[in-house]
């Protein structure tokens, strides 16, 4: 991977940590889930430098990992606007709208995991 690229996959995920912890509900949440947050970086970077760059850095399960953990479906939504403004803020335009499909997708499948009977927007039905 090139030292440009690099820079930005780092830049990426520091500035949507920063950008969560400054968050009143995935601040806290994040700061008392991840023990060891260097190192949860580098998983990080690893995962968007596979998604973003095609590096295939990254070889765990995104999946499993989320399950138990009490996230709730409204910290999605957090998620996404965190991201998505980490993303303009540091990739190129090619790559962030690559960062951006891959981050709905996968925001949407693991909600659907997490949340089955919230229907299709992750949320429950609406009572008639
Ligand atoms: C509500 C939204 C989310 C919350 C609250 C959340 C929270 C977490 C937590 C607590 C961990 C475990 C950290 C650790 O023990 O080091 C984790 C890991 C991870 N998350 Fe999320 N996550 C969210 C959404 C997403 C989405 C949408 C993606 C991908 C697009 C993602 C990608 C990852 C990756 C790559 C890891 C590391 C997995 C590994 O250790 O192999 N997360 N997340």
């Amino acid at each position: 991977m090139n030292e440009e690229n690099e820079t930005r996959m780092v830049a990426l995920v520091d500035r949507f940590y920063d950008l969560c912890d400054q968050d009143p509900d995935l601040g806290p949440f994040f700061r008392a889930a991840i023990p060891d947050m260097p190192n949860h970086k580098k998983i990080v970077v690893d995962f968007w430098s596979h998604q973003i760059l095609g590096t295939g850095r990254y070889k765990g399960s995104v999946f499993a990992v989320h399950m138990n953990r009490g996230i709730t479906a409204e910290q999605f939504d957090l998620w996404l606007v965190r991201f998505e403004k980490a993303a303009e803020e540091t990739l190129t335009p090619e790559q962030r709208s690559r960062a951006m499909a891959k981050a709905r997708h996968m925001a949407q499948s693991i909600r659907m995991g997490l949340f089955p009977f919230h229907g299709l927007e992750g949320r429950p039905p609406k009572r008639s």
